[in-house]
Protein backbone atom coordinates (compact mmCIF):
# COMPACT_ATOMS: atom_id res chain seq x y z
CA UNK A 1 0.00 0.00 0.00
CA UNK A 2 2.87 2.18 1.21
CA UNK A 3 4.89 1.68 -2.46
CA UNK A 4 1.55 2.14 -4.13
CA UNK A 5 1.62 5.59 -2.51
CA UNK A 6 4.75 6.31 -3.08
CA UNK A 7 4.70 5.24 -6.92
CA UNK A 8 1.57 7.71 -7.70
CA UNK A 9 3.38 10.66 -5.62
CA UNK A 10 6.27 9.73 -7.94
CA UNK A 11 4.05 9.77 -11.21
CA UNK A 12 2.72 13.00 -9.63
CA UNK A 13 6.14 14.53 -9.78
CA UNK A 14 7.06 12.86 -13.14
CA UNK A 15 3.96 15.00 -14.81
CA UNK A 16 4.94 17.81 -13.11
CA UNK A 17 7.81 18.25 -14.92
CA UNK A 18 6.82 16.33 -18.60
CA UNK A 19 4.10 19.59 -18.38
CA UNK A 20 7.54 21.94 -17.80
CA UNK A 21 9.65 20.49 -20.50
CA UNK A 22 6.47 21.20 -22.86
CA UNK A 23 6.07 24.92 -21.93
CA UNK A 24 6.34 27.44 -25.20
CA UNK A 25 9.48 28.44 -25.72
CA UNK A 26 10.41 30.58 -28.21
CA UNK A 27 9.28 30.45 -31.65
CA UNK A 28 10.45 33.61 -33.35
CA UNK A 29 10.40 37.48 -32.59
CA UNK A 30 6.72 39.07 -33.47
CA UNK A 31 5.34 35.19 -33.24
CA UNK A 32 2.69 34.28 -30.41
CA UNK A 33 2.35 30.69 -29.35
CA UNK A 34 5.05 27.40 -30.08
CA UNK A 35 3.00 25.48 -32.35
CA UNK A 36 5.86 22.97 -31.86
CA UNK A 37 4.90 22.41 -28.18
CA UNK A 38 1.45 23.00 -28.72
CA UNK A 39 0.90 19.86 -30.48
CA UNK A 40 3.52 17.60 -28.36
CA UNK A 41 1.12 19.18 -25.04
CA UNK A 42 -1.54 17.35 -27.39
CA UNK A 43 -0.45 14.09 -27.46
CA UNK A 44 1.13 13.94 -24.23
CA UNK A 45 -1.38 15.63 -21.70
CA UNK A 46 -4.43 15.58 -20.87
CA UNK A 47 -4.64 11.81 -19.97
CA UNK A 48 -4.78 8.58 -22.46
CA UNK A 49 -1.28 7.79 -21.84
CA UNK A 50 -0.45 4.70 -19.85
CA UNK A 51 2.50 6.33 -18.26
CA UNK A 52 4.00 2.65 -18.16
CA UNK A 53 7.81 3.94 -19.14
CA UNK A 54 8.58 6.24 -16.37
CA UNK A 55 6.51 3.45 -14.11
CA UNK A 56 9.06 1.04 -14.72
CA UNK A 57 12.20 2.83 -14.12
CA UNK A 58 10.79 3.80 -10.71
CA UNK A 59 10.83 0.04 -10.20
CA UNK A 60 14.00 -0.76 -11.59
CA UNK A 61 15.60 1.82 -9.81
CA UNK A 62 14.28 0.76 -6.25
CA UNK A 63 15.53 -2.68 -7.41
CA UNK A 64 18.83 -0.77 -7.39
CA UNK A 65 18.43 1.52 -4.58
CA UNK A 66 18.21 4.63 -7.01
CA UNK A 67 16.58 7.79 -5.03
CA UNK A 68 13.62 8.80 -6.39
CA UNK A 69 14.58 12.64 -7.04
CA UNK A 70 17.29 11.16 -9.40
CA UNK A 71 14.86 8.80 -11.60
CA UNK A 72 13.01 11.74 -12.12
CA UNK A 73 14.45 12.59 -15.33
CA UNK A 74 14.92 9.93 -16.74
CA UNK A 75 11.29 8.86 -16.10
CA UNK A 76 10.47 12.17 -17.70
CA UNK A 77 13.11 11.46 -20.97
CA UNK A 78 11.89 7.81 -21.44
CA UNK A 79 7.98 9.42 -21.61
CA UNK A 80 8.96 12.14 -24.01
CA UNK A 81 10.89 9.85 -25.91
CA UNK A 82 8.09 7.56 -26.51
CA UNK A 83 5.86 10.51 -27.04
CA UNK A 84 7.97 11.44 -30.24
CA UNK A 85 8.13 8.26 -31.21
CA UNK A 86 4.37 8.44 -31.00
CA UNK A 87 4.23 11.53 -33.06
CA UNK A 88 6.15 10.00 -35.97
CA UNK A 89 4.48 6.66 -35.72
CA UNK A 90 1.26 8.64 -36.47
CA UNK A 91 2.56 10.21 -39.33
CA UNK A 92 4.01 6.64 -40.71
CA UNK A 93 1.42 5.01 -40.40
CA UNK A 94 -1.46 7.83 -41.10
CA UNK A 95 -2.99 7.06 -37.76
CA UNK A 96 -6.35 9.11 -37.21
CA UNK A 97 -6.63 8.39 -33.62
CA UNK A 98 -4.11 8.13 -30.45
CA UNK A 99 -5.13 8.38 -27.08
CA UNK A 100 -8.96 8.72 -27.96
CA UNK A 101 -8.27 12.24 -29.44
CA UNK A 102 -7.60 13.19 -32.75
CA UNK A 103 -3.71 12.27 -33.65
CA UNK A 104 -1.59 15.45 -34.53
CA UNK A 105 -0.99 14.58 -38.05
CA UNK A 106 -4.82 14.97 -38.61
CA UNK A 107 -5.12 18.03 -36.72
CA UNK A 108 -2.14 20.27 -37.66
CA UNK A 109 -0.91 18.38 -40.48
CA UNK A 110 2.18 15.96 -40.97
CA UNK A 111 4.76 18.58 -41.02
CA UNK A 112 4.24 20.10 -37.27
CA UNK A 113 3.39 16.23 -36.47
CA UNK A 114 7.42 15.22 -37.73
CA UNK A 115 9.40 18.69 -35.94
CA UNK A 116 7.28 18.09 -32.87
CA UNK A 117 8.82 14.92 -32.32
CA UNK A 118 12.06 16.44 -33.50
CA UNK A 119 12.12 19.22 -31.11
CA UNK A 120 10.60 17.10 -28.35
CA UNK A 121 13.43 14.35 -29.00
CA UNK A 122 16.47 16.70 -29.07
CA UNK A 123 15.11 18.68 -26.02
CA UNK A 124 14.95 15.58 -24.35
CA UNK A 125 18.22 14.29 -25.30
CA UNK A 126 19.96 17.66 -24.77
CA UNK A 127 18.60 17.15 -21.02
CA UNK A 128 20.21 14.07 -20.66
CA UNK A 129 24.00 15.25 -21.85
CA UNK A 130 23.40 17.45 -19.23
CA UNK A 131 22.79 14.57 -16.40
CA UNK A 132 25.32 12.04 -17.19
CA UNK A 133 27.10 11.25 -20.41
CA UNK A 134 26.63 7.16 -20.50
CA UNK A 135 23.06 8.09 -19.62
CA UNK A 136 22.76 10.07 -22.82
CA UNK A 137 24.95 8.03 -24.67
CA UNK A 138 22.59 4.67 -24.62
CA UNK A 139 19.73 6.96 -24.87
CA UNK A 140 20.58 8.32 -28.03
CA UNK A 141 21.51 4.48 -29.08
CA UNK A 142 18.01 3.57 -28.76
CA UNK A 143 16.52 6.16 -30.65
CA UNK A 144 18.58 5.43 -33.46
CA UNK A 145 17.73 1.75 -32.57
CA UNK A 146 13.52 2.60 -32.91
CA UNK A 147 14.60 4.95 -36.10
CA UNK A 148 16.11 1.37 -37.52
CA UNK A 149 13.09 -0.36 -36.45
CA UNK A 150 10.18 1.75 -37.64
CA UNK A 151 11.83 1.73 -40.90
CA UNK A 152 11.89 -2.09 -40.99
CA UNK A 153 8.62 -2.32 -40.10
CA UNK A 154 7.33 0.04 -43.20
CA UNK A 155 9.26 -2.34 -45.50
CA UNK A 156 8.09 -5.12 -43.89
CA UNK A 157 4.55 -3.88 -44.89
CA UNK A 158 2.70 -6.65 -46.98
CA UNK A 159 5.33 -9.31 -46.68
CA UNK A 160 3.22 -12.20 -45.96
CA UNK A 161 6.30 -14.37 -45.31
CA UNK A 162 8.24 -11.95 -43.37
CA UNK A 163 10.58 -14.10 -41.00
CA UNK A 164 9.54 -14.15 -37.31
CA UNK A 165 12.86 -13.02 -36.19
CA UNK A 166 12.35 -9.88 -38.59
CA UNK A 167 9.17 -9.38 -36.33
CA UNK A 168 10.99 -9.88 -33.30
CA UNK A 169 13.64 -7.42 -34.42
CA UNK A 170 11.26 -4.83 -35.43
CA UNK A 171 9.09 -5.26 -32.07
CA UNK A 172 12.63 -4.93 -29.96
CA UNK A 173 13.75 -2.14 -31.65
CA UNK A 174 10.00 -0.14 -31.55
CA UNK A 175 9.34 -0.72 -28.34
CA UNK A 176 12.01 -3.15 -26.03
CA UNK A 177 14.50 -1.12 -26.25
CA UNK A 178 13.14 1.70 -24.76
CA UNK A 179 11.47 -0.43 -21.96
CA UNK A 180 16.15 -1.88 -21.97
CA UNK A 181 16.66 1.50 -21.40
CA UNK A 182 14.43 2.56 -18.95
CA UNK A 183 16.60 -0.43 -16.68
CA UNK A 184 19.68 0.55 -18.43
CA UNK A 185 19.59 4.11 -17.27
CA UNK A 186 18.75 3.57 -14.04
CA UNK A 187 21.46 0.88 -12.96
CA UNK A 188 23.99 3.04 -14.70
CA UNK A 189 23.23 5.65 -12.14
CA UNK A 190 23.09 3.22 -9.16
CA UNK A 191 27.08 1.76 -11.29
CA UNK A 192 25.81 -1.20 -11.12
CA UNK A 193 27.19 -2.93 -14.06
CA UNK A 194 25.93 -6.46 -13.94
CA UNK A 195 22.52 -4.69 -13.86
CA UNK A 196 22.92 -2.88 -17.01
CA UNK A 197 22.32 -6.08 -18.91
CA UNK A 198 19.88 -7.77 -16.75
CA UNK A 199 17.89 -4.87 -16.97
CA UNK A 200 18.12 -4.51 -20.59
CA UNK A 201 17.41 -7.90 -20.90
CA UNK A 202 14.49 -7.68 -19.10
CA UNK A 203 13.10 -4.70 -20.59
CA UNK A 204 13.71 -5.79 -24.05
CA UNK A 205 11.95 -8.93 -24.01
CA UNK A 206 9.29 -7.29 -21.49
CA UNK A 207 8.50 -4.77 -24.44
CA UNK A 208 8.19 -7.16 -27.03
CA UNK A 209 5.68 -8.64 -24.54
CA UNK A 210 3.97 -5.57 -24.27
CA UNK A 211 4.07 -4.69 -28.50
CA UNK A 212 2.29 -8.40 -28.71
CA UNK A 213 -0.37 -7.35 -26.53
CA UNK A 214 -0.89 -4.57 -28.20
CA UNK A 215 -1.03 -6.37 -31.21
CA UNK A 216 -3.24 -8.60 -29.92
CA UNK A 217 -5.90 -5.83 -28.77
CA UNK A 218 -5.91 -4.35 -32.40
CA UNK A 219 -7.30 -7.76 -33.96
CA UNK A 220 -9.58 -7.88 -30.75
CA UNK A 221 -10.36 -4.25 -30.64
CA UNK A 222 -9.87 -3.78 -26.86
CA UNK A 223 -7.55 -0.47 -26.74
CA UNK A 224 -10.34 2.36 -26.36
CA UNK A 225 -7.86 5.05 -27.30
CA UNK A 226 -7.13 3.93 -31.06
CA UNK A 227 -8.99 2.35 -33.92
CA UNK A 228 -9.00 -1.25 -34.15
CA UNK A 229 -7.76 -3.17 -37.38
CA UNK A 230 -5.40 -0.53 -37.97
CA UNK A 231 -2.32 -3.21 -38.46
CA UNK A 232 -4.34 -4.63 -41.29
CA UNK A 233 -5.06 -1.33 -42.59
CA UNK A 234 -1.29 -0.23 -42.92
CA UNK A 235 -0.55 -3.75 -44.28
CA UNK A 236 1.67 -4.74 -41.01
CA UNK A 237 2.43 -8.26 -40.80
CA UNK A 238 1.28 -8.00 -36.41
CA UNK A 239 2.38 -10.84 -34.59
CA UNK A 240 -2.05 -12.47 -35.16
CA UNK A 241 -1.41 -11.86 -38.00
CA UNK A 242 1.56 -13.41 -39.30
CA UNK A 243 0.70 -16.22 -37.59
CA UNK A 244 -2.98 -16.26 -39.03
CA UNK A 245 -0.88 -16.27 -42.24
CA UNK A 246 0.76 -19.34 -41.69
CA UNK A 247 -1.80 -21.67 -40.80
CA UNK A 248 -4.54 -20.90 -43.59
CA UNK A 249 -3.99 -20.89 -47.23
CA UNK A 250 -7.54 -19.16 -47.52
CA UNK A 251 -6.75 -16.60 -45.59
CA UNK A 252 -3.45 -15.62 -47.56
CA UNK A 253 -5.35 -15.38 -50.55
CA UNK A 254 -7.96 -13.57 -49.20
CA UNK A 255 -6.01 -10.84 -47.33
CA UNK A 256 -3.75 -10.45 -50.55
CA UNK A 257 -6.60 -9.66 -52.64
CA UNK A 258 -7.04 -7.00 -49.61
CA UNK A 259 -4.01 -5.52 -49.76
CA UNK A 260 -3.51 -5.17 -52.99
CA UNK A 261 -5.61 -2.55 -52.75
CA UNK A 262 -5.19 0.86 -51.48
CA UNK A 263 -7.60 0.62 -48.86
CA UNK A 264 -9.48 -1.98 -47.02
CA UNK A 265 -13.05 -1.53 -46.56
CA UNK A 266 -13.89 -1.95 -42.53
CA UNK A 267 -16.50 -4.55 -43.40
CA UNK A 268 -13.36 -6.59 -45.11
CA UNK A 269 -11.57 -5.83 -42.18
CA UNK A 270 -13.80 -7.39 -39.51
CA UNK A 271 -14.05 -10.51 -42.09
CA UNK A 272 -10.07 -10.71 -42.39
CA UNK A 273 -10.13 -9.89 -38.28
CA UNK A 274 -12.57 -12.93 -37.66
CA UNK A 275 -10.91 -14.99 -39.73
CA UNK A 276 -7.20 -14.14 -38.33
CA UNK A 277 -8.82 -15.28 -35.16
CA UNK A 278 -10.55 -18.70 -36.67
CA UNK A 279 -6.86 -19.49 -36.87
CA UNK A 280 -5.98 -19.94 -33.29
CA UNK A 281 -3.07 -17.20 -34.45
CA UNK A 282 -4.25 -15.20 -31.21
CA UNK A 283 -4.19 -18.04 -28.61
CA UNK A 284 -0.64 -18.71 -30.23
CA UNK A 285 0.14 -15.00 -30.09
CA UNK A 286 -0.49 -14.86 -26.10
CA UNK A 287 2.07 -18.13 -25.72
CA UNK A 288 4.47 -16.42 -27.62
CA UNK A 289 3.74 -13.45 -25.05
CA UNK A 290 4.49 -15.49 -22.28
CA UNK A 291 7.45 -17.18 -23.39
CA UNK A 292 8.89 -13.91 -24.19
CA UNK A 293 7.95 -12.90 -20.28
CA UNK A 294 9.48 -16.37 -18.55
CA UNK A 295 12.64 -14.96 -21.02
CA UNK A 296 12.58 -11.20 -19.05
CA UNK A 297 12.12 -13.20 -15.73
CA UNK A 298 15.50 -15.06 -16.49
CA UNK A 299 17.65 -11.96 -16.66
CA UNK A 300 16.22 -10.53 -13.58
CA UNK A 301 18.23 -12.96 -12.00
CA UNK A 302 18.88 -11.88 -7.99
CA UNK A 303 17.63 -8.82 -8.61
CA UNK A 304 14.01 -10.37 -8.62
CA UNK A 305 14.20 -10.71 -5.08
CA UNK A 306 14.58 -6.84 -4.34
CA UNK A 307 11.29 -5.08 -3.65
CA UNK A 308 11.34 -3.32 -7.06
CA UNK A 309 12.15 -6.58 -8.83
CA UNK A 310 9.69 -7.91 -6.91
CA UNK A 311 7.04 -5.34 -8.44
CA UNK A 312 8.78 -5.61 -11.92
CA UNK A 313 7.89 -9.21 -11.80
CA UNK A 314 3.97 -8.20 -10.73
CA UNK A 315 3.94 -6.24 -13.49
CA UNK A 316 4.96 -8.15 -16.48
CA UNK A 317 2.23 -10.59 -14.94
CA UNK A 318 -0.15 -8.34 -14.74
CA UNK A 319 0.57 -7.39 -18.31
CA UNK A 320 -0.04 -11.48 -19.44
CA UNK A 321 -2.55 -11.56 -17.32
CA UNK A 322 -4.90 -8.90 -18.14
CA UNK A 323 -4.29 -9.79 -22.06
CA UNK A 324 -5.01 -13.29 -21.19
CA UNK A 325 -8.09 -11.72 -19.77
CA UNK A 326 -9.07 -10.09 -22.77
CA UNK A 327 -8.44 -12.60 -25.22
CA UNK A 328 -10.65 -15.32 -23.14
CA UNK A 329 -13.48 -12.65 -23.13
CA UNK A 330 -13.06 -12.13 -26.89
CA UNK A 331 -12.09 -15.44 -28.53
CA UNK A 332 -14.60 -18.44 -27.96
C1 LIG B 1 1.96 2.33 -27.70
O1 LIG B 1 2.59 2.38 -26.46
C2 LIG B 1 2.91 1.85 -28.71
C3 LIG B 1 3.49 0.54 -28.35
C4 LIG B 1 4.71 0.44 -27.92
C5 LIG B 1 2.70 -0.65 -28.45
P1 LIG B 1 1.72 2.45 -25.15
O2 LIG B 1 0.74 1.32 -25.14
O3 LIG B 1 2.61 2.54 -23.96
O4 LIG B 1 0.94 3.80 -25.38
P2 LIG B 1 0.43 4.90 -24.35
O5 LIG B 1 1.63 5.69 -23.95
O6 LIG B 1 -0.22 4.24 -23.18
O7 LIG B 1 -0.53 5.70 -25.16
C1 LIG C 1 4.62 1.08 -31.61
O1 LIG C 1 4.08 0.39 -32.58
C2 LIG C 1 5.08 2.38 -32.12
C3 LIG C 1 6.26 2.88 -31.48
C4 LIG C 1 6.93 2.33 -30.51
C5 LIG C 1 6.71 4.14 -32.05
P1 LIG C 1 2.59 0.51 -33.11
O2 LIG C 1 2.61 1.13 -34.46
O3 LIG C 1 2.00 -0.84 -32.96
O4 LIG C 1 1.92 1.50 -32.10
P2 LIG C 1 0.41 1.94 -32.16
O5 LIG C 1 -0.38 0.66 -32.25
O6 LIG C 1 0.26 2.83 -33.33
O7 LIG C 1 0.22 2.62 -30.84
MG1 LIG D 1 1.24 2.73 -35.12
MG1 LIG E 1 -0.01 -1.20 -32.72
Amino acid sequence: MELARELSDFLGIVEQRIVAALADGDAGPGVKGDTLMEAARHLVLGGGGKRARPMLVRLFGDAVGVPAETLVEIAVAAELIHSASLLHDDVVDAGMFRRGRPTVNSRWGNIVAVMSGDLILSTTLLRLVQMDSRVAETGLSVVSEMTRAAIAEVEARGVMDLPMPQLRYIAEGKTGSLFGWCGKAAALLAKKQDAEARFDGFGRHLGVAFQIADDIRDILGTDVGKPQYADLYSRSPSMPILLALAKDEGLRRKLRDAWAFSSIAPERAQELGAAIIATGAVDMSLERLNAEIVSALDFLGPYSDTVGGQELVGWARKLSDGITAQVRSKVA
